[in-house]
């Protein structure tokens, strides 16, 4: 036995470790399980128990020179491919960072914010959860119209204290707000999110954006209405572009219009998108009606004003030739990452 363990002393302290695959096969021949000093220990018990401590002490320290030529051959190696490779390489290509894009609908609310901020407008915003009082009640609305009915609008709850609770049906009651709590002369546009419940397809959805404007003063008329729809028109969809203003009913204007734009798709000529009509609408407007001016704390023997709402979302269809509104809503990266500037 003992001879045996000198042999075996020699063999590991001759054997050559210059690489990790000189390494491998070093553990193989001694350290694992099944290796050379495994087989001694296991012959231990055959050895004549007199002399078996001393045997016992022998392979232990043979087992220890082995462990220790490994820690140390390990230890070699490891600093080699520090060496050889560095973890970190200082020439590789930076990554890219993530490039977030707008959404095409702010991008054209963006455009119309700064044509009619250019024009002197305030922003006012205000919550989407309404009280059916200002959505509806303030702004004229007969107790029985039928906007009003659940086929348009979600109501979130009923017949509480402070009245009926809606998600807004249109940014008007904004207006409503701004009234109560500025005086005239009133210059603003209210920009934002309104739901209608809608049968949903590729041109309407439950939720769209909307812009409307309202402006109160001392003898405001119809001509200045005009006047600034020209001018936002020409600025947002061309020099060119004529206006149409159609006669129309709204409960909160009198007199009231819709305007349309020579479509600026096909110039006027008609096509596909204008149903060969050569015109596009584009919004609804009016003269604020008395009532709605009293409504809020304003007299209408004093002031007169216009108000004027449009939606954002086919505009924004139109610009970026995109055929399903549905597609503003899903956040999908690979629609939303075409619009980068
Ligand atoms: N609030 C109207 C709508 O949502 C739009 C509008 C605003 C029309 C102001 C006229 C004047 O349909």
């Amino acid at each position: 036995m003992e001879t045996s363990i000198q042999q075996l002393q020699q063999e590991i302290d001759g054997y050559e470790i210059r690489n990790p695959k000189e390494l491998e096969a070093f553990k193989l021949e001694f350290t694992v399980r099944k290796g050379k000093i495994a087989g001694l220990f296991s012959q231990l018990k055959t050895v004549d128990p007199a002399d078996r401590p001393r045997m016992g002490q022998l392979l232990n320290s043979l087992k220890l020179s082995a462990e220790a030529r490994v820690a140390d051959a390990e230890a070699r190696f490891a600093e080699d491919t520090a060496g050889a490779a560095p973890a970190l390489d200082l020439s590789l290509p930076g990554r890219r960072s993530f490039l977030g894009s707008e959404h095409p609908v702010q991008k054209v609310l963006g455009d119309m914010k700064r044509i009619f901020t250019a024009m002197g407008f305030g922003i006012a915003t205000g919550p989407e959860l309404e009280l059916d009082e200002y959505n509806f009640d303030r702004l004229n609305f007969p107790p029985n119209h039928p906007a009003r009915d659940m086929q348009d609008t979600f109501f979130i709850t009923r017949g509480q204290p402070e009245g009926d609770v809606l998600l807004r049906t249109h940014t008007s009651p904004v207006q409503v707000r701004v009234m109560l709590d500025q005086k005239p002369p009133i210059r603003v546009i209210c920009p934002g999110k309104v739901y209608r419940n809608e049968a949903i397809s590729a041109r309407s959805y439950c939720v769209f954006h909307q812009l409307e404007g309202l402006y109160i003063d001392k003898n405001v008329s119809f001509a200045d209405l005009k006047a600034t729809i020209y001018s936002f028109a020409r600025q947002m969809f061309g020099s060119d572009v004529k206006l149409r203003f159609r006669p129309s009913f709204f409960p909160f204007t009198e007199p009231s219009a819709e305007v349309d734009v020579t479509c600026y798709l096909c110039g006027g000529k008609g096509c596909r998108v204008c149903k060969k009509s050569g015109w596009l609408e584009i919004m609804g407007c009016g003269m604020v009606h008395p009532n709605v001016m009293k409504h809020c704390g304003i007299d209408p023997e004093e002031w007169t004003g216009y108000a004027f709402g449009m939606g954002v979302d086919r505009t924004a269809l139109l610009r970026y030739k995109i055929d399903d509104i549905r597609l503003f809503f899903e956040n999908d990266v690979r629609m939303l990452s075409q619009f980068m500037a």
